[in-house]
């Protein structure tokens, strides 16, 4: 006998990505090289002005703890940054700041879910969502999306045929991972008449924001109408745009009366995000946004190797990403399910690659290729795949 494990948690399950690491690890113990285009992470560096401002905060003594909700000045900075970047017009009180999107996400579950709820998850969708719909209890409800020569697309409808007496929030995840669309605002409005039909939140994930390419603008589905923004929350961070995985930083947007909720339950479940790291985000939005810009720069020309390798593979179908930094790329039935083609891959290639099931089995027959990587493994990767492929 040992006394009992929470259901909630044994409910959730682990990583894909983590999964395909741990195996290439194996691999290249045994001396193999491997292409990595399975990481969510920025390669680049954090901005110079943003670890001077985090050392200066250690050496002037900034480590104590802060207000839950967090710094007033960091506030004021996102207050600024979202008004001028995503026409999103709020004051301090509305903002939470967390550890990263992760943290927001998780805080905003909480603060929304009662047991039994159930959650509208997009499909494709970035795995964590469902586990932390669990984690609190509530209940995840993929819902498939059709395709338009291999770009996923967001039909409203479909999202209406989900929603039950039990529903209680939609997440919305533009640019959106794993498929690299940023969504149109007519597809936005669509989601925004569901929410506003039904009365449920909108958890929003906005956490590829900066990442949005040429020809295409990213709309924060809290600015398409006032009922849109009055039942949207968004979480975001500074992981993606300023290369700022490790630091643990992002933060809630919410309405009036869930703010307080979110700040309460971040004090309960985290004291405060980290008191250094929030002072160096300041310098961040101060300093960070030509920075910012050059990666920009440099992802737009990986995605168009990255595309344009894939689209010479016979069978691969790859349409260009709109944002974000992943490329999903449709591939034929008669090669099998995603996760065999992809262990092939790694296994005989060295080539990683995320599966499609990762994201809901209406992705199988897809592959996820991350190109937060350099353009010379870019070119290494596509010769390696360009070899294999099309698998007979
Ligand atoms: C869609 C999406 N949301 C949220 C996150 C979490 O990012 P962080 O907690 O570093 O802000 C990720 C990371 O891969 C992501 O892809």
């Amino acid at each position: 006998m040992s006394p009992k494990i929470s259901e909630f948690a044994q409910s959730t399950g682990g990583s894909t990505v983590v999964a395909m690491r741990r195996a290439a690890d194996a691999l290249e113990a045994k001396g193999m090289k491997i292409v990595d285009f399975g990481v969510g992470e920025p390669d680049f560096d954090v901005p110079p002005p943003v670890s001077e401002a985090a050392i200066q905060a250690i050496q002037q003594g900034h480590g104590k703890y802060v207000d839950p909700a967090g710094l007033l000045e960091l506030r004021a900075a996102i207050v600024d940054y979202e008004r001028t970047r995503h026409r999103i017009k709020v004051d301090s009180s509305a903002i939470v700041v967390t550890n990263g999107s992760y943290g927001a996400l998780s805080t905003i579950m909480r603060a929304v879910l009662d047991p039994g709820d159930e959650v509208i998850v997009i499909e494709p969708f970035w795995g964590p969502y469902r586990q932390m719909v669990k984690l609190s209890g509530g209940v995840p409800v993929g819902v498939a999306m059709p395709t338009v020569e291999g770009r996923f697309i967001v039909e409203a409808d479909r999202i209406a045929a989900a929603v039950t007496p039990k529903t209680r929030a939609i997440i919305v995840n533009t640019p959106w991972n794993p498929t690299g669309r940023v969504l149109s605002r007519d597809e936005l409005v669509g989601i925004a008449d569901v929410a506003e039909k039904h009365d449920l939140w909108i958890i929003a994930d906005e956490v590829y924001s900066e990442l949005v390419y040429e020809g295409s603008e990213h709309i924060s589905i809290s600015s398409v109408s006032p009922d849109a923004a009055s039942r949207t929350v968004i979480a975001t961070s500074l992981s993606k745009s300023f290369a700022m995985t490790g630091w643990r930083l992002g933060y809630c947007i919410a309405p009036e009366a869930l703010a307080p909720v979110l700040t309460k339950i971040n004090h309960i479940t985290t004291r405060c995000a980290a008191s250094i790291i929030q002072y160096a985000a300041v310098a961040a939005f101060e300093y960070g946004l030509p920075f910012v810009e050059e990666m920009r720069n440099e992802y737009m020309e990986r995605r168009n190797a990255v595309a344009r390798g894939l689209n010479q593979i016979e069978g691969v179908i790859c349409p260009l990403p709109e944002g974000t930094f992943y490329a999903l790329a449709q591939i034929p039935e008669a090669w099998g399910g995603s996760k065999a083609v992809a262990d092939k891959l790694l296994n005989e290639s060295g080539v990683i690659l995320t599966p499609g099931s990762a994201y809901g089995a209406s992705c199988d027959h897809y592959l996820r290729l991350s190109f937060a990587t350099s353009l010379e493994t870019i070119a290494e990767g596509m010769n390696r795949l360009q070899r294999a492929l099309p698998l007979s």
